[in-house]
């Protein structure tokens, strides 16, 4: 199965297996004949933030149950969703019906069951800030588990289905904790002045669309996995010695003697914006983005990652890491 139009990178890649399940019970009947059969099982979701390789033996499994419902318990609102809903379609339904929480988090790509493997976050808000459960799917047993938030160790773009649960489970639903209360995130960047004063979850929701298509690229025209790389941290003390350098240099400290700096503006700095290596190029806009633009392989972008990465490293001292899933065959 050709897997090249199923990541936003365009990727060329071929899967040995390939199932859809829509149901839970499909999906664990999946599951079991891939025990039988000893085929390695990659979950694979909307493909928007992974690395794939030239070929992927084994099967590769799209859970794609769709279902998503609202109940309300007292005065709280949950949101159940199956790992299979297209992120930002769920955002927008529930900006629209007045429901907030999720608003600062449109425009994401990517399946629901893929939001907390890497703790999607954007705009002052993450989704370990609304999320109050996930079932998981046992990859070996075929076993429900429901983890609660805590259980999942989520840190900035982290969590333990990145640690001690990866390639163990796949994840099959959510449980949101949202609010029809005014639940108003608006401190980052220049959101603020964006949106009516009361605004609605609507409202937020379409600025921050604005913004992100004022600087990121559309996947569906210019392949792309969104940042390309994670915002590093690095020791207070090293901030404060390349902020006498660099004044302007954006920081965020954390208040446990690290600081977080925005990987965009170093590689922006070295002067690598809409630089090309082969078929990929640091975005024209977001420094952070790497671009595909067609006829190229993982080996390519890994190369002109390692570039920005090196460049980076011998003027500022820092490391960058890749932020998307490196698949492996
Ligand atoms: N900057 C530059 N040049 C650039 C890019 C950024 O100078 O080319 C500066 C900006 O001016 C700003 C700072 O760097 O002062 C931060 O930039 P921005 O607000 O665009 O956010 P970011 O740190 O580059 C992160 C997330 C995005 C998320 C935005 C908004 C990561 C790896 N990326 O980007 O998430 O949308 O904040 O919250 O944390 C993603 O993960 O795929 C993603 C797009």
């Amino acid at each position: 199965v050709d897997l090249s139009d199923a990541n936003t990178l365009r990727l060329p890649c071929v899967a040995e297996r390939y199932a859809a399940p829509r149901t839970l019970a499909q999906l664990q009947q999946v599951l079991a004949q891939s025990r039988q059969e000893g085929w390695s099982v990659t979950v694979l979701g909307g493909g928007s933030n992974v690395l794939l390789p030239a070929r992927l033996s084994g099967i590769v499994l799209r859970p794609l149950l769709e279902q998503w419902w609202l109940q309300a318990r007292g005065d709280q609102l949950f949101v159940h969703v199956g790992a299979g809903v297209n992120w930002h379609r769920l955002v927008m339904s529930l900006a629209a019906s007045g429901v907030w929480g999720t608003e600062n988090l449109a425009l994401i790509p990517g399946d629901c069951g893929a939001a907390p493997v890497q703790n999607i976050g954007a705009y002052g808000v993450e989704l370990a800030d609304r999320l109050d459960a996930v079932q998981v799917v046992d990859l070996t047993t075929g076993e429900v588990r429901w983890l609660s938030r805590d259980a999942c160790q989520f840190g900035y773009r982290d969590s333990i289905f990145k640690g001690a649960l990866a390639e163990t489970v796949i994840i099959t639903r959510l449980v949101l904790r949202l609010s029809r209360e005014p639940l108003v995130t608006l401190g980052y960047g220049d959101l603020a002045t964006r949106v009516p004063a009361s605004p609605t979850p609507l409202a937020v929701a379409n600025a921050v669309c604005d913004i992100r298509r004022e600087k990121l690229p559309d996947p569906e025209e210019l392949a792309n996995a969104g940042s390309f790389f994670k915002n590093p941290f690095v020791t207070d003390q090293l901030a404060a010695t390349l902020r006498q350098r660099y004044p302007e240099m954006p920081c965020f400290p954390q208040g446990n003697g690290q600081t977080k700096l925005a990987a965009g503006w170093l590689i922006d700095q070295c002067g690598l914006k809409g630089f090309r290596q082969g078929a990929f190029a640091v975005h024209e806009r977001q420094a952070l983005v790497l671009v595909h633009f067609g006829g190229g392989n993982r080996q390519g972008l890994l190369a002109l990652a390692n570039t920005v990465a090196e460049r980076v490293a011998e003027r500022f001292a820092v490391r960058l890491t890749p932020e998307p899933r490196l698949i492996t065959g």
